[in-house]
């Protein structure tokens, strides 16, 4: 068997991302393992989901800062990720901009899901903007981390319609149950070496 890639996911809340990578992982031939979850908080719900798996999971006090995150979390995050072999970091709901060292050591291999179809209704309550709005489509997409705010090259996007009766919360279901199918589908290609980042766009190689 193939060495699986070793992933580690950074969430805040309540982790049914982190869930359904973790899900895939259960699967033999899926190419990539969780090594480690990351929380920013003690609350966060993704440990119990840790727990359940029996994966490792580690807290990292981020700093007061709503959003960002201190140079010392950074470095500690680089450093647990680094001991257990990461290769790809996944972040799940991780309410903090990426800086620092794990941004310089992981550079173009953080990856991100944001609920809405990007470049629109960037940032947070994305869901709620698309329907304020009043797009007839919206849906999720997965990218690479750069340095701004949910502006990285898309990986892949999948899509909803927005329905005449939707409140906020239907929308946000709909749209969560295609994250939860197209985190581990973007997650597969990038450890079965199939994404090549040129500039702006990713290509997507066929598979065997
Ligand atoms: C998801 O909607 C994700 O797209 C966004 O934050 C939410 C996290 O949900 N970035 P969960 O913690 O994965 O359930």
């Amino acid at each position: 068997m193939k060495e699986r890639k070793g992933i580690a996911v950074l969430a805040s809340g309540r982790g049914s991302n982190f869930e359904s990578l973790a899900r895939a992982c259960l699967d033999e031939d899926y190419p990539a393992a969780v090594r480690v979850l990351i929380v920013d908080s003690v609350e966060a719900g993704a440990i119990s989901v840790a727990d359940s798996f029996g994966i490792e999971y580690a807290v990292v006090d981020c700093g007061p800062k709503k959003g960002s995150m201190t140079p010392e979390s950074s470095e500690r995050m680089a450093k647990l990720c680094a001991d257990r072999g990461v290769a790809l970091v996944c972040l799940a709901g991780f309410m903090r901009i990426v800086k620092g060292a794990i941004m310089d050591e992981y550079r173009g291999r953080i990856l991100n899901i944001h609920p809405a179809l990007l470049p629109g209704f960037k940032g947070l309550h994305a869901q709620e903007q698309a329907l304020a709005y009043g797009v007839r489509y919206s849906g999720c997409t997965v990218h690479f981390v750069d340095e701004g705010v949910d502006t990285g090259p898309i990986v892949i996007q999948r899509v909803v319609p927005v329905l005449d009766e939707d409140t906020v919360e239907s929308l946000s279901d709909r749209i969560l149950h295609e994250e939860h199918r197209a985190y581990p589908e973007a997650v597969k290609l990038w450890a079965e070496g199939r994404l090549r980042i040129d500039g702006r766009r990713v290509h997507i190689r066929e598979g065997a």
